[in-house]
């Protein structure tokens, strides 16, 4: 069986002020009508997937179940996470919930803050993932870069894996390197981007976990041990689980196994990372801006413009974004939205 887990731990400060830590980005509707949550869960609604497994923070609980009830998913198993540890002892956690059923279970770990407009290519990527991690590899999924950017994991694309072609090995895994070796990366073209989804048998996951980063896999172990039903929701022991080293599972297991795999795939994959991304991704006027809710834009350019319940109007300004909330506002360049998540961090620190 291949089992979806979606991992919804993050905070999405760089989408300040709508992104909150009480109520993070993958819980707004972004995009589309449906949250990025919501969106994340129904490509795992396939016939022969088995029943899904969200693992996030126990202050979500609600939400999730919630969210999930919208689009019509009651089978989900959402395991709570007392605090965040990052991604490895997130997915050590579903890792070891499935392998007591069936260790050989292929998890489809997705991230729960990406866009993917082409649902059939996805599909025919995932079934040589699929392929590929029954053959006990840890496979990626391979993105053409399209810019230097820092934020994500580079794959060294090796040699096609003799027992599935279309799957080839990895070489090498740089997680988030510098700028300039970013620059040097995109010039060579074996360099994929790791779109941040994983395919593997629940079993090989572990084992890796287990060697490369023994303090996650014994904390997650005791902590999905002793954990506890709480309603509907699967609670981790705060004792154990909070025990663990906060690692992602790029550092802890990607950079370092020798197992890994990468499919190569063009789905319209994107990260819903900045203001600046979704000013991309957003349908746009005839001068480049894209508006949501009472926005009125006169000479304005390349503007990425919302506002939630309030009339915002802006002038004669190129490249800038402006996003209005019930209880702040930000502007920023276009250039700088990365830079949205310093401003919060400094917002955190004076109180
Ligand atoms: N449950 C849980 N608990 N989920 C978490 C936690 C946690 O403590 N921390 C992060 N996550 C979830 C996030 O919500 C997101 O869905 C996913 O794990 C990835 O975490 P991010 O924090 O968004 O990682 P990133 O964007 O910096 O980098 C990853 O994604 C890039 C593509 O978007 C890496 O996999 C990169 O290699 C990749 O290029
Ligand atoms: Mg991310």
């Amino acid at each position: 069986a291949v089992i979806p887990v979606i991992l919804s731990g993050g905070s999405g400060s760089r989408l300040w002020p709508v992104s909150r830590g009480s109520f993070p980005k993958q819980f707004w509707p972004l995009l589309s009508d449906k949250t990025l949550l919501q969106e994340t869960a129904l490509r795992g609604e396939q016939p022969g997937l088995g029943c899904p497994v969200v693992v996030c923070n126990a202050e979500h609980r609600f939400l999730i179940a919630e969210q999930l009830r919208e689009v019509g998913i009651t089978n989900a198993r959402i395991v709570l996470e007392p605090t965040g540890r990052n991604s490895a002892p997130a997915i050590a956690a579903a890792a070891l919930l499935i392998a007591e059923e069936n260790p050989d279970a292929i998890m489809w770990v997705m991230a729960a803050d990406a866009a993917i407009k082409d649902q059939s290519a996805l599909q025919t990527a995932l079934a040589l993932a699929v392929d590929a991690a029954r053959n006990d590899y840890i496979v990626t999924f391979g993105m053409q870069p399209r810019k230097p950017e820092t934020g994500y994991g580079y794959i060294e694309r090796g040699a096609e894996l003799e027992e599935v072609s279309g799957a080839y090995q990895v070489a090498k895994f740089l997680e988030k390197p510098d700028s300039e070796r970013a620059a040097e990366l995109i010039r060579d073209e074996r360099y994929l981007w790791n779109s941040g989804m994983f395919v593997a048998r629940a079993h090989t996951l572990l084992s890796e976990i287990e060697a490369f980063e023994p303090r996650v896999y014994s904390s997650v172990k005791n902590a999905v041990t002793e954990r506890t039903s709480d309603m509907d929701f699967e609670r981790l022991s705060v004792e154990h689980f909070t025990q663990s080293p906060d690692i992602s599972i790029d550092y802890a297991v990607a950079e370092r196994t020798k197992r890994a795999a990468v499919v190569p795939g063009d789905f319209g994959w994107s990260d819903i990372g900045s203001w600046d991304a979704l000013w991309e991704l957003t349908p746009k006027d005839a001068d480049g801006n894209a508006t949501s809710g009472d926005v009125f834009l006169d000479g304005a350019k390349n503007c990425y413009v919302r506002s939630d319940g309030i009339v915002a109007t802006v002038t004669g300004v190129e490249d800038l974004i402006v996003v209005v909330t019930k209880d702040a506002v930000m502007v920023s360049h276009r250039d700088r939205a990365q830079d949205v998540k310093k401003m919060v961090a400094r917002l955190v620190a004076a109180g």
